[in-house]
């Protein structure tokens, strides 16, 4: 089979390393790709955007792909999987309709509230002085979310009003994501301990990828400002067996069924954000597409070929897989750039990624890297991400950050804390 990966980042990478194993797969062609990418099996890149469907479609037409897998959400909000659909071509991934999960917010709670399923109470604003007028009159810790995309960036979870009026400002007035702004959701606050639980669905069956938890804030301790995710790993304790029971019964399966009866059928990879707290979840939010880092650690863990279970959720024929894991604890530590996640440095040199690489049971995902003169060289906000596998989270660890160790540019910054939240629940 012939494979092409929509996306450029370290997500991608890892879904080029793990397909490029699958022994029903020749050749695999990423759009952009990274030079990470370039540089696997069987692997090679063709200069498409990922926003640039009709791009995306002639290329997958004159190679002749055997399937398109996308990675990010853009292009599969914007609609590539029902224009490749409606070519004849595979795609997993969902439609536009439903992958209005992650491109509305407002969708998204509508969708959740109608169907009972657990999730923070919310208002919605289209109106900036409504808005406010709702703000003044609330007290304590609230939360602002930009109704559309916004790189993972329109979501301010506020101390108070000030922060909150202040959120809102940035949102509706200053249109800092654009149209994405035009509406709000003004959310009640939760605490607790957040998961990702992702799974792969055909439209019927939901079939649950182990359990993995991501590291948004920038610093230790999850402190500063939200990034794309500075780390992950894989299986996260906080999701005990009968919470895993509850998230199926009460969050996935409900949504899976909510969308099919909205006329809007979902393939391929669904992920819930969620807060947890005493044995309960509550879905924060949903992605249509694998997180980003969660895809290092958890297809590290996955033992079974993912490409038949790509197909059979193309197929409606989900029913009839499982997914089989290696036992081992994975953790990502992702290394970035100085400045991310606001305006970050490019081009510096980057040294010891073989000297990582050569580390037992570790392996380096390239997210924003190039080559330079001299090598690898820096150009995105989120660079490499450290994958190591282990068996227990502690041991696991220590072997993500001797490979990091080895690792080195001018400016890098990464957590030394990934991991710990399941160390101190052993
Ligand atoms: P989202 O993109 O909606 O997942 O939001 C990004 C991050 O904001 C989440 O991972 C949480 O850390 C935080 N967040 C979002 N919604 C809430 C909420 N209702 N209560 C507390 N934190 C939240
Ligand atoms: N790691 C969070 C995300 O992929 O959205």
């Amino acid at each position: 089979m012939k494979i092409l990966v929509v996306g450029s980042g370290g997500r991608e990478h890892t879904f080029a390393w793990k397909i490029g194993q699958s022994a029903l797969v020749t050749e695999i062609i990423a759009t952009p790709g990274n030079v990470g990418i370039a540089a696997e099996p069987k692997c090679r890149l063709a200069p498409v955007s990922s926003d640039n469907p009709t791009g995306l479609l002639k290329l997958a037409s004159s190679e002749g792909v055997d399937l398109i897998v996308v990675g990010p959400e853009a292009p599969l909000v914007a609609g590539l999987s029902d224009l490749c659909r409606s070519a004849g071509l595979k795609v997993f991934g969902p439609s536009g309709n439903a992958a209005l999960l992650e491109g509305s917010k407002v969708f998204a709670k509508n969708l959740l509230q109608k169907y009972g399923v657990p999730s923070p109470g919310y208002e919605v604003f289209d109106d900036f002085s409504q808005a406010s007028r709702y703000l003044k009159r609330i007290s304590g810790p609230i939360v602002v979310k930009a109704d559309g995309l916004a790189a993972g960036k329109g979501v301010f979870v506020c101390r108070d009003k000030t922060e909150a009026l202040s959120a809102l400002t940035t949102i509706m007035q200053e249109k800092v994501f654009g149209d994405a702004g035009n509406r709000v959701i003004i959310e009640e606050c939760l605490e607790g301990e957040e998961a990702s639980f992702i799974a792969i669905t055909d439209g019927k069956t939901v079939l649950p990828l182990a359990s993995s938890q991501d590291h948004k804030p920038i610093f230790d301790g999850d402190m500063g400002p939200n990034t794309g995710g500075m780390g992950a790993y894989s299986p996260a304790p906080v999701v005990t067996p009968q919470l895993h029971e509850r998230i199926m019964k009460e969050i996935m399966v409900p949504v899976v069924q909510a969308l099919e009866k909205e006329n809007a059928p979902y393939v391929g990879f669904l992920y819930a954000g969620l807060m947890i707290k005493d044995g309960k979840a509550q879905a924060l939010e949903f992605n249509v597409r694998m997180g980003d880092p969660e895809a290092q650690p958890l297809l590290f863990r996955m033992k079974s070929d993912l490409v038949p279970l790509m197909i059979a959720a193309i197929e409606g024929s989900l029913i009839d897989k499982e997914i089989e894991w290696f036992p081992e604890d994975s953790v990502c530590v992702v290394m970035a750039s100085h400045g991310y996640p606001g305006s970050y440095e490019k081009g510096k040199r980057i040294t010891g990624i073989d000297e990582a690489n050569a580390v037992e049971g570790v392996k380096v995902f390239h997210a924003g890297t190039g080559r330079g003169p001299d090598g690898y060289i820096t150009t995105g906000g989120r660079v490499l991400g450290v994958t190591a596998k282990a068996s227990g989270i502690g041991p696991a660890i220590e072997r993500v950050y001797q490979a990091t160790e080895r690792i080195r540019w001018e400016g890098v910054h990464y957590r030394k804390d990934i991991g710990n939240k399941a160390l101190n629940r052993c």
